[in-house]
């Protein structure tokens, strides 16, 4: 079960929270409730912590742009990227973590982009055999995907996110302000997030993308902050009918079988390599017959205008080689998320032999 609740403004006056709309969005699963804020100012947010027991968890990056507003209390930093995915860095951070005496009662508060969200849920997660935590979310990537759900993880060497649990954060904020410091490729990779989600389940944010391009290049708050809800309001329908990604979850994966191989050979960033994916698995869609070919150019071109679609080489039996190792394979079979319409996703278990053969003839490096 989900809701969403959308505030007055005198609530928001009264609460100190801020100047433009508020949206709370709730998840429910049957371990927890996990609410999230969407244009919510991260700074006057400080009334969803402990009053003591807290310890931040963050990255250099956003440590040197932001801790001039962070709380007075003790803060862990992590090396920026996905190097710092290991259990190597749980490890140290732990030891941290116990240095700080913080106990059973403690709270992680996570301020950063998705790499320190799935360090931090996980350490969480185990920490103690488990404390509280909530994250601020300050990458468009994290805030339209990776902080919702509670998915947290490291990678073990180069697979993705084999180490990890589901762990939902008690809140999570998403303040699209914070997204003015971004780099423009990290930017430009959470945009490709943002589309799979309005090609799987909410078409009216591909229109805003096609339609809005100003107001997406220029990083317009309230704009932002409306497609965040709309991203977020979406994956929490979703997690809340299958957390543990059983059924209606694996619909979130459009795109990331082909694009987690790219990821892993091209070492692209997560959002250009699903981007690539989204084009093959779009054209997928559109051979077995489920997606028009004029929808099929519509998504191609809005992929191209924010310049998503890198070159990338990868060899057919270097791709069945990936795609074997997929979590989302059964067997012979894989679990592979099509397009019937923009805005409207399906999954359907076929072999791995067809995504191979799909594969051999739509790319150049045999
Ligand atoms: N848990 C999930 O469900 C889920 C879903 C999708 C992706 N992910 C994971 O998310 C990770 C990618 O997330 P990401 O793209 O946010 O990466 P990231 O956390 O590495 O952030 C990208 C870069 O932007 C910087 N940054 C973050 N916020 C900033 C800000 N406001 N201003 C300036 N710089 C800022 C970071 O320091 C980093 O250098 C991957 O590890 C991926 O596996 C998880």
């Amino acid at each position: 079960m989900y809701g969403v609740l959308k505030f007055h403004r005198d609530f928001i006056a009264l609460t100190g929270f801020i100047l433009y709309s508020l949206e709370q969005i709730v998840i429910n699963t049957p371990g927890a409730v996990s609410n999230i804020f969407v244009g919510a100012a991260w700074e006057t947010t400080w009334q969803h912590l402990p009053e003591d027991g807290v310890v931040i968890v963050t990255d250099n990056n956003v440590y040197d742009l932001y801790r001039g507003k962070f709380p007075g209390f003790p803060v862990l930093k992590i090396i920026p990227g996905e190097e710092s995915k290991s259990l190597k860095v749980v490890e140290k951070l732990s030891d941290k973590l116990l240095k700080t005496g913080v106990g059973r009662s403690g709270f992680i508060l996570a301020i950063g982009g998705g790499v320190v969200c799935d360090i931090a849920g996980f350490l969480a997660s185990v920490f103690m055999r488990g404390i509280r935590c909530g994250y601020i979310s300050t990458s468009l990537l994290s805030q339209v995907d990776a902080s919702t759900g509670g998915k947290n993880g490291v990678n073990l060497g180069k697979i993705k996110n084999v180490i990890g649990n589901f762990r939902q954060p008690e809140f999570v904020i998403c303040d699209t302000s914070m997204l003015k410091t971004l780099p423009e490729k990290e930017y430009l990779s959470g945009l490709a997030e943002l589309i799979k989600t309005g090609l799987i389940g909410d078409p009216s944010i591909i229109a805003s993308l096609e339609n809005k391009y100003q107001e997406v290049i220029s990083r317009n708050n309230e704009f932002l902050s409306d497609l965040v809800a709309r991203a977020v309001r979406f994956k929490a329908s979703i997690v809340s009918q299958d957390e543990k990604e059983s059924g209606a979850r694996r619909i979130l994966n459009f795109g990331h079988t082909f694009g987690h191989a790219i990821e892993l050979v091209e070492s692209a960033k997560h959002g250009f390599a699903v981007a690539s994916g989204m084009k093959l698995a779009t054209l997928f869609s559109q051979e077995k017959g489920y997606i028009s070919g004029a929808e099929s150019s519509r998504i191609i071109s809005l992929l191209e205008k924010y310049n998503l679609l890198g070159e990338y080489h990868l060899t057919v039996d270097k791709m069945r080689d990936l795609v074997i190792h997929d979590k989302k394979r059964s067997g012979t079979d894989i679990h592979f998320v099509f397009l019937e319409s923009i805005g409207n996703g399906i999954v359907r278990k076929i072999p791995v032999d067809e995504v191979i053969e799909f594969y051999r003839h739509n790319n150049t490096d045999k």
